[in-house]
């Protein structure tokens, strides 16, 4: 019988390095019981613990993959919740702390997605005529309504990919909740931008004229990421005047403008193989979060690259850093003495319908 669970609270007083050891003991003792996802954007501390770390694509295949007990995931709380519709019922999806969420996936809820394609059935048949694509970051009762509605999930790697999938179905999508991700993949598609609305979920039918409806290609939702909109057109500018031969890079989740001047745009999982595959004393700037691009500028100084951020200021999501070792020694410890703590499960009437937008996804995308 499993013990009552090991307190957190004890586990806050405990430096780094106690905690690094005790990670390391539980991680050699839990086995293969244990798998351990890594975002991009984990702290190096935490980091380093990952058995597979990678872009939210590549850590989706790699839950949906898992043949451990229990999948440790080292992210935010929508990467959980996938990790959990994807694996098998009897695998376990752990978040160590429940407050990592993500600020963009919080800017759509279900009330206001179906308010929006009620509205829009005043204009037009949302259901013959648009897909609903949801970002991944999003809950997973979004990702249910994508289900439900012939609709699909993507990822900032596969998201031109799942736009032409959607095309080839209906004339018009509505993307929600990242408005840059949508409109810069339909801008690198051709799609002019007057043909790429903005629906503002605050006011009524979208803030959108029936024209500008019947007009769209892509309905954007009004959702931004708060630290991929503190990148900006002038923080590149300074940069080329400094290094006229320097590269620019950025997530798609930044502006359009910023993404426009960008030499070259994509997930992080991109941005690291890029960088990585460029010839040595190249000099880039990057527009993602800060502990992806500190690490980056870390392990290129070997190769002689420089690698710089591309804001000013210090800029890091801040829901992501929630996850520390102290959470994370604390979860595993847990786990060794029997008890699951922080464990994310998904209703199964949504975790079903969500599961076929992502299939969708993972189907399409192959
Ligand atoms: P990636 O899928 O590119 O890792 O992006 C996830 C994310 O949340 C970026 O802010
Ligand atoms: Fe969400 Fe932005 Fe953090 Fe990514 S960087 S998890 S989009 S808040």
């Amino acid at each position: 019988m499993a013990a009552s669970p090991l307190e957190l609270q004890p586990y806050a007083s405990l430096d780094d390095d106690d905690c690094r050891q005790r990670i390391l003991k539980a991680k050699q003792t839990l086995g293969e019981r244990v798998v351990i996802l890594g975002h991009h954007y984990q702290r190096d501390e935490v980091f380093e613990h990952a058995d597979f770390s990678g872009d939210s694509l590549k850590l989706s295949r790699e839950a949906a993959n898992s043949k451990a007990e229990f999948i440790v995931f080292c992210g935010v709380h929508f990467m959980a919740e996938v990790a959990d519709i994807l694996s098998r019922d009897e695998q376990v999806s752990i978040l160590p702390d429940l407050s990592a969420g993500c600020s963009m996936a919080d800017m759509a809820d279900l009330q206001k997605v179906e308010k929006a394609w009620q509205e829009l059935s005043q204009v037009i048949d949302p259901d013959e005529s648009v897909t609903p694509i949801t970002y991944i970051n999003s809950d997973a009762n979004l990702k249910a309504f994508c289900g439900d509605h012939n609709g699909v999930v993507c990822t900032s790697t596969n998201a031109q990919t799942i736009l032409d999938w959607a095309f080839e179905q209906r004339e018009k999508v509505l993307f929600f909740p990242d408005q840059h991700l949508g409109r810069n993949t339909g801008a690198k598609m051709g799609i002019p931008l007057d043909q790429m609305v903005e629906w503002d979920f605050d006011q009524p039918m979208g803030g959108l004229t029936k024209e500008q409806i019947r007009n769209a290609k892509i309905i954007l939702w009004k959702g931004f990421c708060s630290v991929h909109q503190m990148f900006k057109p002038v923080q590149i500018e300074n940069f080329r005047k400094e290094n006229p031969n320097g590269k620019v890079i950025s997530h798609p989740e930044a502006s359009y403008e910023v993404c426009q001047m960008s030499d070259y745009v994509g997930s992080t999982e991109y941005i690291i193989k890029t960088i990585a595959d460029a010839d040595p004393g190249t000099d880039w700037l990057v527009g993602t979060e800060l502990n992806l691009v500190n690490r980056l500028h870390n392990q290129m100084k070997a190769d002689n690259k420089t690698v710089k951020f591309m804001s000013p200021t210090v800029c890091m999501c801040s829901t992501m850093f929630r996850i520390d070792p102290q959470h994370l020694a604390w979860v595993l410890e847990n786990l060794v003495e029997g008890n699951v703590v922080n464990q994310i499960s998904v209703p199964e009437k949504v975790a079903k319908s969500a599961r076929v937008a992502l299939q969708r996804m993972l189907d399409i995308s192959k």
